[in-house]
């Protein structure tokens, strides 16, 4: 709890500390080994080096190490590029293929261009007792920020300032809260003229600062050199998916790992865990993931499971597997720091443990009390880890949560691990204090290679709290410690919608929030937004009021049902995006100004979301509300649930009583949706008939929509050897016909019989002649349509095949 003292006039640091040094002069300028180009000014040196076309790398104070920038099997990274550079006067210009810098050798303004113009200004570098390196850009009334990962508050971060220092939240999660549990200093800056973006690479404490000055914005690092790159634009949706060309993209998740989840701090013991599935089953609600937090374990310490609790783990995963349902366990770094730990025993023997640089090892408190924690960037403690889940592989375990890995310390000053303490970094030694927001990120690297390599192919599933830049490689994200406040619902959706622009695409909260009490309404508005993001768990705290599906009755259990199986229906689509985000990095969930960047009434939407570019949702975010304001964007716009077609470009007020979530679907759009009522992903149900919805664009001009649909066997990892399925799928019309056509791209999955009914929305009402042709271009004589209506917005026409048609044609 915080008094007044806190607002004590000796805490106030004034936001440029006393005492900025500037760089001074350039005395000379060199070229290094690693491709930069190095200023030596008076006071330090400045390093330039060009990455591929779009990416600048700036170095103040000496060389920088690295922390996310790595090649993956996703993405390759660009490669430094040989710069040219001229001097003119008091002026240095650096060209790359594409980047132009231009450097002003007296005072250290630096404008960032490419061939077709300057897009960024920086205004200073300084560094100073407080931060060690800052620098300034320039920023206009007009500009707006998005990004910086983990963060409360509103989409658009123009006049926020935050830290970046990995941070175990229990308190309510608020706007100023500046730090939680993860960290990604990645911001970009957008304004009518375009975008662009500034990683820092900096691990330790780090700021960005949007909110002091009237004419620029700043960032800085306490520790380290400051290293950051400024990636060109000049559309957001670019300038994203360049940053994950840095820091990497996601694989794709295990199906299983998309659909519903439950889970408590805890569902106690193995019949509880069992009679919870069964529930599911009986009530016909999907679920494919239960949760086992920390009360599975003896005495809560990792790598076991409590023999009076949960005597036969095994016996529980094989009924649950009848059943479809998987299991994913809690795992902390803190192991228990007593000889009768194994691990512990294993851990000290090998030297794995953080220690300080004199030897002592550190220790603190978390659940198992007195505990000790890896140095999970020591590449043998990373790998003794990662092999330390078969404990967990063993049982049929594909998916792990790691938690508390800020790491949290109860009892330690900081409530972290001590800025003194040392870490092994891949042989180059440094303190936890430059390190400190890699922890999360190296724990959850070391599980999900550790699983990769016990899982013999399948794909493993990793969810973590704390994280840094990059974090999408290894791990999916959730917010934490959240409440069962209708303010928390309404905050998830800016939150995770500045994940996905941060590069991690895989992201969810609580649903029916985490701390304090959830209420039926509340559940049922969480989970009707939670179905449509991508991750999509219901977690409660211990002692609070249960908020499963059915805790609230059966109205509210109806509703959470009806969108889970929504949820499911539209797995296909969503499975679509996952795989788009694992080849450019642009997110599933997206604000709308992603899809409408030059639309200035979605600058800072923070109560509609978008999946991928054809599917908008506006959640109802507050209590006792039947109807709630929607902005449509240009274009013509379908209501999901009445069919009734409207044009945007304006505000229209939705009907949103407790059973309604407002959906609309782009004219133009190309959905696809699999069988109804299954009850896991792998439910032989879902995968037998695909049902595509189209809805015609209804404009005046001839339009093409064209999607691509993947599919891949959802569980291993042979899609990277190609064994994936890609199609095309294209609508095209005119005034006078619509067709729409498939076309296989890559067949990789084998023979698939899949009966295909495909329905179009708003076919203007004389296009009434329908044919269609299989893909060896036979006509398909017998074509059912099996419902045909004509409303308003058109006619509605539904058509059943037994295998996906190659083309149809209205006229
Ligand atoms: C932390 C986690 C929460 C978990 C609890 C007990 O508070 O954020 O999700 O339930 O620890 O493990």
């Amino acid at each position: 709890m915080l008094n007044s003292e806190t607002i004590h006039p000796d805490h106030h640091h004034a936001p440029r500390a006393e005492g900025d040094r500037p760089l001074g002069e350039v005395k000379k300028v060199t070229e290094e080994s690693n491709g930069a180009i190095r200023l030596h000014y008076t006071q330090g040196t400045l390093d330039f080096a060009l990455y591929g076309d779009d990416f600048i790398q700036v170095t103040l104070l000496g060389t920088g190490d690295s922390n996310a920038v790595a090649g993956t099997k996703e993405v390759e990274l660009p490669a430094v590029l040989p710069a040219e550079y001229v001097i003119d006067g008091q002026k240095l210009t650096l060209q790359g293929n594409k980047q132009v810098v231009e450097i002003d050798l007296q005072s250290s303004w630096i404008t960032f261009g490419t061939k077709d113009g300057a897009f960024a200004r920086q205004s200073g570098l300084s560094w100073n007792a407080q931060w060690k390196a800052s620098a300034y850009f320039a920023k206009t009334a007009a500009s707006r920020f998005y990004g910086l990962g983990e963060k409360a508050g509103f989409l658009n971060k123009a006049g926020e300032r935050y830290e970046m220092w990995n941070t175990d939240v229990y308190s309510p999660h608020v706007q100023d809260i500046d730090a939680l549990y993860q960290s990604i200093p990645f911001v970009i800056h957008a304004d009518k003229e375009g975008a662009y973006g500034i990683f820092l690479d900096n691990p330790g404490r780090t700021f960005v600062d949007m909110r002091s000055f009237a004419d620029s914005f700043s960032f800085g690092c306490a520790a380290g050199a400051l290293r950051y790159y400024v990636i060109t634009g000049p559309d957001l949706k670019s300038v994203v998916s360049r940053y994950t060309q840095l820091t990497g993209r996601a694989p794709m998740p295990p199906k299983w790992s998309l659909g519903y989840h439950q889970s408590r701090y805890s569902y106690m013991d193995q019949e509880e865990v069992l009679t919870l599935a069964r529930t599911f089953r009986e009530k016909g609600i999907p679920c494919d993931a239960i949760y086992l937090d920390i009360h599975y374990m003896e005495s809560y310490r990792v790598f076991t499971f409590d023999p009076i609790r949960f005597p036969d783990p095994k016996a529980m995963m094989a009924e649950l597997k009848e059943m479809g349902i998987r299991i994913v366990p809690i795992v902390d770094p803190g192991v228990k720091k007593t000889a009768s730990d194994a691990v512990y025993r294993e851990g000290l023997a090998n030297d794995y443990f953080c220690r300080f640089i004199e030897g002592e090892l550190f220790s603190g408190k978390v659940w198992p009390g007195e505990s000790v924690f890896p140095d999970f960037s020591d590449p043998a403690a990373a790998a003794w880890w990662g092999d330390l889940h078969a404990f967990y592989t063993e049982i049929g375990i594909s998916g792990i949560w790691n938690d508390m890995n800020e790491p949290s310390v109860f009892d330690s000053e900081s409530k972290t691990m001590d800025a003194e303490v040392m870490h092994n970094n891949d042989g180059q030694p440094r303190t936890h204090g430059e390190l400190h927001n890699l922890y999360g990120l190296w724990m959850s690297k070391a599980t999900y290679l550790g699983l990769e390599r016990l899982l013999d192919g399948e794909r493993p599933f990793v969810l973590t709290r704390a994280g840094y830049a990059g974090i999408q490689k290894y791990a999916a994200v959730w917010t934490g410690d959240n409440r069962s406040y209708w303010e928390h619902l309404a905050q998830s959706i800016p939150m995770i919608m500045n994940l996905g622009m941060s590069g991690v695409a895989f992201t969810g909260a609580d649903v029916g929030g985490f701390a304090s009490h959830s209420g039926g309404e509340l559940l049922a508005r969480w989970t009707q937004a939670g179905a449509l993001l991508p991750y999509f768990r219901n977690h409660s705290e211990l002692g609070s009021i249960r908020q499963e599906p059915w805790a609230f009755g059966a109205a509210v259990e109806q509703i959470c049902r009806e969108y889970i199986l929504l949820r499911y229906r539209l797995l296909p689509t969503i499975y679509s995006l996952f795989k788009e985000a694992n080849e450019t990095g642009v997110p599933i969930v997206r604000p709308l100004v992603l899809e409408y960047p030059n639309d200035p009434f979605v600058t800072n939407m923070n109560d509609q979301y978008m999946l991928g570019t054809d599917i908008l949702l506006a959640p109802v975010l507050k209590p006792g509300v039947a109807c709630r304001s929607v902005y449509l964007p240009e274009g013509q716009w379908y209501d999901y649930w009445t069919g009734e077609r409207l044009s945007g470009g304006r505000h229209v007020l939705a009907n949103a009583p407790l059973e309604t979530m407002p959906i609309y679907i782009r004219g133009g759009a190309i959905i696809v949706e699999q069988g109804e009522n299954a009850q896991h992903t792998t439910d032989p149900a879902a995968a037998a008939i695909r049902h595509i919805e189209l809805y015609a664009s209804a404009s005046s001009s001839a339009e093409t929509n064209q999607k691509l649909h993947y599919e891949d066997d959802g569980l291993t990892d042979q899609y990277r050897n190609g064994q994936y399925m890609n199609r095309e799928l294209i609508l095209q019309e005119t005034h006078h016909s619509v067709s729409f056509s498939t076309r296989v791209v890559h067949a990789g999955l084998g023979e698939q019989t899949q009966a295909v009914s495909l329905t179009i929305h708003g076919l203007r009402n004389q296009l009434n002649q329908v044919r269609a042709w299989s893909s060896d271009n036979r006509e398909i004589e017998r074509l059912e349509s099996i419902a045909v209506e004509s409303n308003a917005a058109g006619t509605r026409m539904t058509l059943e095949f037994e295998q996906w048609p190659a083309r149809i044609e209205w006229t």
